[in-house]
């Protein structure tokens, strides 16, 4: 057995839930789910029922979780452990889950299935395997030509002491036991009050339950990326990069004022660029979440063009769960929502949001908007405010065909 697959037989992640409804009804937040995001992996289309899904090392609960969430929708979970695969198999039997099947198969075996997939999530899983390229090549093998895999890999800069901690624990030779676990939880306790890993604490909730610090802390084989290696594991495994699922942490828009020079510079740059250094500004990403799709799905399905002369008239912004409360008492109109900067907007901007109604392209919310001012300015600005909602996650764009 390797020492992958051995760690997760023994320890199993993550922390098995025993009744996927109650759990979710405490209002767990899903990141990367097809249905919340659909809107995202596919502007053309939106997302569809019945569609057929891929867990791609699923652990403990999340095929059964796909399942439950998505009964219209076929999901096959697959995973190298034993032990997690039963406990979605209890999970399967416990909510009647007939849309699920399970299987014991390596992520880089996927093609034995025999079959193909509209959406692949792969969350936490690919940087624990000796070839992550090699793991996305065999997905992107499964992959239907307008799918979405969804992928979250760990992050170099905020896991920063995660590997520290792996470091120091690899010297002292504490191993993926009892004892080893005790010593880590007494090691993390001793750490001067200043050290990097408390910060990092306080975001963690894998630090609450011991697999989860057995997968922080002892785990044999794991791997942080940047922006720009997740670029160039996307194109090593011949794959393109689509999308972030939480686009603010990779934008300017909010975190830096847009008459400072720095804005400046950083709208200067190319996209992949501005991520990276966006990166860099935040410090604190331990997570990238994604989504990649294939190299021959037509760019016109999928790409958001800000700079494409016909983009105004083809995209119909769409509301994505965010709510805006109105101007009072001296306050400007506030634009909330989760998972996302909230953002302030001066009355012209508060009215174009309010004239998105997902059926409207941009175009015909600037026209219908109630705002004065030249067309060339209204266009100019109003197509940057449209970007800096997208950008910050509070809408999405459903892409007309082009005609
Ligand atoms: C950190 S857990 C993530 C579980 C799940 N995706 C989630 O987010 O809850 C990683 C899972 O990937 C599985 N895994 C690791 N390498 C694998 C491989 N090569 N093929 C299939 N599963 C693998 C492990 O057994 C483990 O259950």
């Amino acid at each position: 057995m390797d020492k992958v697959q051995a760690q997760y037989e023994r320890w199993i992640y993550p922390e098995p839930v025993e009744d996927l409804e109650a759990w979710l009804a405490g209002g767990v937040f899903s990141v990367g789910d097809p249905k919340e995001c659909g809107d995202i992996f596919w502007p053309a289309t939106g997302y569809r029922e019945s569609i057929n899904i891929l867990v791609a090392g699923c652990g403990a609960n999340q095929a059964a979780r796909y399942a439950l969430q998505h009964p219209t929708a076929r999901v096959t979970g697959i995973d190298l452990s034993e032990a997690s695969l039963a406990h979605e198999e209890k999970l399967k039997a416990k909510h009647g889950l007939d849309n699920l099947t399970l299987h014991r198969t390596r992520l880089e075996e996927v093609a034995e299935l025999g079959q193909t997939f509209d959406f692949i999530a792969s969350s936490g899983v690919l940087h624990h395997l000796p070839d992550p390229v090699a793991g996305l090549r065999a997905l992107g093998g499964v992959l239907d030509r307008d799918g979405v895999i969804y992928i979250m890999l760990y992050g170099r800069y905020g896991r920063a002491p995660v590997y520290m901690m792996q470091d120091l624990f690899r010297m002292l030779d504490v191993e993926q036991t009892e004892v080893g676990v005790a010593l880590v939880k007494d090691a993390v306790k001793l750490l001067p009050p200043e050290h990097p890993l408390k910060g990092y604490e306080r975001r963690s909730t894998d630090m609450k339950y011991d697999a989860g610090l057995v997968d922080l802390f002892l785990h044999r084989q794991d791997r942080p990326y940047s922006v720009p290696e997740i670029m160039e594991f996307t194109r090593e495994a011949g794959m393109a990069f689509q999308a972030w699922v939480q686009p603010a942490f990779y934008n300017p828009d909010v975190a830096v004022p847009d008459n400072h020079p720095l804005y400046q510079r950083l709208e200067k740059l190319s996209d992949e660029d501005r991520w990276a250094a966006m990166e860099l500004f935040g410090g604190l990403l331990s997570r990238h979440d994604f989504c990649v799709c294939r190299t021959d799905r037509p760019l016109d399905g999928y790409f958001i063009d800000f700079a494409h002369a016909d983009f105004p008239v083809r995209a119909v912004p769409l509301p994505q769960g965010s709510s805006l409360a109105p101007a009072t008492g001296g306050k400007p109109a506030m634009l909330t929502g989760p998972q996302r900067p909230p953002l302030t907007l001066p009355p012209p901007l508060a009215a174009i949001f309010q004239q998105i109604d997902g059926a409207r392209t941009i175009a015909e919310c600037l026209d219908s908007a109630p705002v004065n001012a030249p067309p060339e300015m209204l266009r100019r600005h109003g197509l940057r405010f449209f970007r800096t909602l997208w950008r910050t996650g509070h809408i999405a764009f459903r892409l007309k065909e082009t005609s």
